[in-house]
């Protein structure tokens, strides 16, 4: 590309926002306020080509070309205004296709020259980014000496780091999603509901990956039921699982959500931003998190030390 401006940017995994937050401030960041963006991938020819929507603002195309590096790397790109951003999507998705589409909620800090951005991308989860904006014609060496220095007053160890974009981290997550909605779908199809008829499947993922399923487990004596969720909570203790990262309930009914007491069953193993899929046989219909469906829940705690 010529005539293109060029960025230095860094990504990095963030399980603690808020003290990312107070030591970039405690290196004399300044807050700018919080952006809500929603970036609309198109299958490019060369590069990348995203539409951004973003509130406050307006919409921007950005036609860019980076390194997939788990360091600093340089990133060139080309910018320029959207009037009418609906439009222009729905061209570009009839000419290009669309890839993926990524919204976050950006936490935006400058620091002198530097912008740091707290992310919370839907589906992932939280990220920080350390970016420059390069000048022109000028050599980058004294950027990335700046995003180093910046990096390590972050605290942003090597562990942390990512070599690739959120929109790749996207397609990932959707894949791995459509698996666990999958794995859900077959425990339905085996249901043992023969008083009901309400046939349930619910699917989970544990840290290390592993998808284990349940299916509800009816009875003659009614109150010796056992739901889809504990059964798949079953499934997951007996192979050894401990941690669950994401789950999916899948009914045909217009929207299946845990009862009580799996709610309780599954926060014993699941984080209150834990992903949950309500599903029907047509696939995911809404995704809440644990926390929405068991507020001000009850843990191991509160109990006594
Ligand atoms: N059921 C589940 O398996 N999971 C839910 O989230 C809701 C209800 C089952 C229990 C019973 O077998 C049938 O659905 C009707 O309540």
């Amino acid at each position: 590309m010529t005539d293109a401006r060029r960025n230095l940017e860094l990504k990095a995994r963030d399980d603690d926002p808020q003290a990312t937050r107070a030591a970039a401030i405690a290196a004399g960041a300044i807050e700018h306020g919080v952006l809500r963006q929603r970036d609309t991938y198109f299958s490019a020819r060369a590069g990348r080509l995203k539409l951004r929507e973003q509130r406050p603002g307006g919409a921007q195309l950005i036609a860019y070309e980076r390194s997939d590096e788990a360091q600093e790397r340089e990133s060139r790109y080309r910018l320029a205004d959207v009037p009418d951003p609906a439009a222009t999507r729905a061209a570009l998705a009839a000419a290009l296709g669309i890839t993926v589409v990524v919204e976050k909620e950006r936490h935006l800090l400058l620091a002198d020259s530097l912008r740091i951005h707290l992310d919370h991308v839907e589906g992932l989860g939280q990220f920080v980014e350390v970016e420059a904006v390069v000048p022109r014609g000028a050599p980058t060496a004294g950027e990335a000496e700046r995003v180093r220095a910046l990096r390590s007053a972050l605290g942003i160890g090597d562990d942390r780091l990512l070599h690739r974009g959120y929109a790749a981290l996207v397609l990932e997550a959707l894949g791995a999603r459509a698996s666990l909605v999958e794995a859900a779908r077959a425990a339905m199809q085996r249901a043992y509901a023969p008083y009901s008829r309400f046939a349930v499947g619910a699917a989970l993922r544990d840290d290390t990956g592993a998808i284990h399923a349940g299916t509800n487990v009816e009875n003659s004596a009614h109150p010796q039921g056992q739901c889809a969720e504990t059964s798949a909570i079953g499934a997951m203790a007996t192979h050894g699982g401990r941690r669950i990262v994401e789950i999916a309930v899948m009914a045909d009914a217009d929207l299946v959500t845990p009862c009580g007491g799996c709610r309780q069953r599954m926060s014993e193993f699941a984080a209150p931003d834990t992903p949950v899929h309500l599903c029907g046989p047509d696939g995911v219909r809404r995704t809440v998190t644990l926390g929405d469906l068991l507020p001000l829940g009850f843990g191991a705690s509160d109990l006594p030390a």
